[in-house]
């Protein structure tokens, strides 16, 4: 359908403004002595505060990876573990991301708080989630969200919503009588265990703070980054 005229008018409007469009920060300083000790607890503590201030998705991180070209790929994954091991998010193996991943073994993801003026990214090497962690996790999703991972081939090219629809009908046949639905020997986890983790939090004109834990040989490093 074609817009109408005014939301013509309003979206180029909008382009036009693009170049001014732009939010002050004044978030309060974020500087070494209020860092945690570690950048588990440190992502922990602002991960708590974004769900207690609402932040939409507050677990949403945007994940990036690379093929063995070195093209990248970004898109937004939910992060589902957090402990000194790293960061998990589920998926598809037979993903895009994944076949990312099994190529290059490293991602970096960010969890983009725009309305606590705040990010976090995390980048290091990943691994598989072991089998036991992925079935418990499972074990919680709900029964619509278990048969759509066994009926969508994640990232492949499909005839149309409709033959989506016929594999998810099928898979519903299938497992029509199945109380505990197994998980897909195709679906699981994958933990980025970062080497770098990085707090920003936006300040007054653009001298924003940025702290980042580095893993070293003799543990972790923290330096201060220019905005
Ligand atoms: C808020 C949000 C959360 C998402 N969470 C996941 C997730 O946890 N796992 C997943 O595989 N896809 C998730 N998706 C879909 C992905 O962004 C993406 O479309 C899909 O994984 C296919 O990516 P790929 O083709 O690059 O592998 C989410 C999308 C949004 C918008």
């Amino acid at each position: 359908m074609m817009p109408e005229t005014d939301e013509v008018a309003d979206v180029a409007d909008a382009v036009v403004r693009l170049p001014g469009m732009r939010v002050a920060y004044d978030g309060a300083p974020f500087d070494e002595t209020a860092l945690a000790a570690t950048w588990t607890e440190q992502l922990q503590n602002w991960l708590g505060q974004a769900i207690s201030e609402g932040v939409a998705e507050p677990n949403a991180m945007v994940l990036a990876t690379a093929d063995h070209e070195g093209h990248p790929s970004s898109r937004t994954v939910l992060c589902k573990g957090l402990d000194e091991r790293g960061v998990v998010f589920y998926t598809n193996y037979t993903s895009a991301k994944s076949h990312d991943l099994t190529a290059t073994r490293y991602a970096s993801a960010t969890f983009p708080w725009y309305s606590l003026q705040r990010q976090v990214t995390v980048r290091g090497e990943v691994e598989k989630v072991g089998s036991a962690e992925t079935a418990a996790y499972w074990a919680q999703r709900p029964r619509g969200s278990q048969l759509g991972a066994w009926a969508s081939p994640q990232s492949r090219i499909v005839d149309g919503r409709r033959a989506l629809e016929n594999a998810l009908r099928g898979i519903e046949r299938r497992f029509g009588d199945v109380e505990e639905i197994p998980a897909p020997p195709h679906w699981g986890g994958w933990r980025i265990r970062p080497d770098f983790v990085e707090f920003w939090q936006g300040r007054e004109d653009r001298m924003h703070d940025r702290l980042r834990f580095r893993r070293t040989d003799d543990g972790w490093l923290v330096e201060r980054l220019a905005p």
